[in-house]
């Protein structure tokens, strides 16, 4: 089956990324929230960033408009009927993404892709909520998307070769270097990066060092782009504390536990950069 039709479910820092190298890449994309206010914001962020390429001569003028066309909203899942590929993008909750793939089950044509992009739970979990557990597969970018080179994808137990194939080949025509990893708590790359993200909140918790110091060490001591605990604003610390909740009870390794001030800035609503405020402020 050829992918032409992407349907996104989410339209946060994540979807909306998916959603900008997606139709750049020539697919026809609808990028779906729970709110048109929330859609719409999202498409006033892509065409800003497009834009952006457009005055830094990195897209044309044509090609932007083009892309731009590709790209529809939609706060119905329903709308997802026609669609080759639906990646899901939403809250890190394995709850509410199982229902949401249980819906998507029931609406999308049987040949179409059911891939989410979980930084943690499950794949096989998740397709479990499914009839069709050989199309459902983990496509985990990072963010931000358009920079960022990596696709990581999932196979859950039961996802077929085929399936596999398709991701890949959707991964390599958006643009990113793709690896494969069995369906294993926190992947590749989470399980590698995290644990160290939360070390930098305890380090900063018990006092060892200031977030300056503790960023720096990682930036000038290990050639770090940006520092951990900058990092973890990026990614958002509700993102960090969720896939940390995950490692720790699947592996039940106490190396894994959540820092408590991670935890407790997560309930003052301190997430990072989409809140204003996590370790840094931000305008
Ligand atoms: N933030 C990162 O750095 C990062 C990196 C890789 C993967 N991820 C994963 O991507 C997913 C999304 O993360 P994010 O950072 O974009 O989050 P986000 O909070 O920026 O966006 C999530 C969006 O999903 C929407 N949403 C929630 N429930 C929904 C539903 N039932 N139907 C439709 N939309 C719904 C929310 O309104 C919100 O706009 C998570 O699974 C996360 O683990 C995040």
């Amino acid at each position: 089956m050829t992918i032409q039709k992407i349907y996104i479910v989410g339209s946060g820092q994540m979807g909306s990324g998916i959603a900008q190298v997606a139709i750049q890449a020539g697919y026809q994309v609808t990028i779906s929230d729970v709110q048109e206010s929330f859609v719409e914001k999202a498409k006033a962020n892509i065409k800003k960033k497009l834009a952006r390429l457009v005055e830094k001569g990195k897209l044309t003028k044509e090609d932007q408009e083009t892309s731009v066309a590709r790209l529809t909203t939609s706060i119905n899942l329903n709308d997802a009927k026609d669609a080759d590929l639906v990646i899901e993008a939403i809250v890190e909750n394995e709850k509410i993404k199982g229902e949401v793939f249980q819906k998507l089950d029931e609406i999308c044509k049987e040949e179409a892709i059911l891939a989410s992009n979980t930084s943690s739970i499950s794949i096989t979990q998740i397709a479990a909520n499914t009839k069709r557990p050989d199309k459902v597969i983990g496509m985990h970018f990072f963010n931000p998307v358009p920079v960022m080179k990596l696709l990581e994808i999932t196979r859950g137990l039961s996802t077929s070769d085929k399936t596999l194939k398709i991701a890949e080949e959707v991964g390599q025509k958006v643009g990113k270097v793709t690896i494969v990893s069995k369906d294993s708590p926190g992947f590749i790359v989470n399980r590698l990066l995290d644990p160290m993200l939360n070390e930098a909140v305890y380090l900063l918790d018990e006092g060892v060092a200031t977030v300056d110091d503790i960023d720096k060490g990682m930036i000038y001591g290990c050639n770090h782009p940006m520092g951990p605990l900058a990092l973890t604003d990026l990614i958002g610390l509700d993102v960090l504390l969720a896939v940390m909740e995950v490692l720790y009870q699947e592996y039940g390794d106490p190396k894994y536990r959540p820092c408590p001030l991670l935890r407790r800035m997560v309930k003052a609503g301190k997430l990072g950069k989409k809140s204003g405020e996590g370790f840094y402020k931000y305008d």
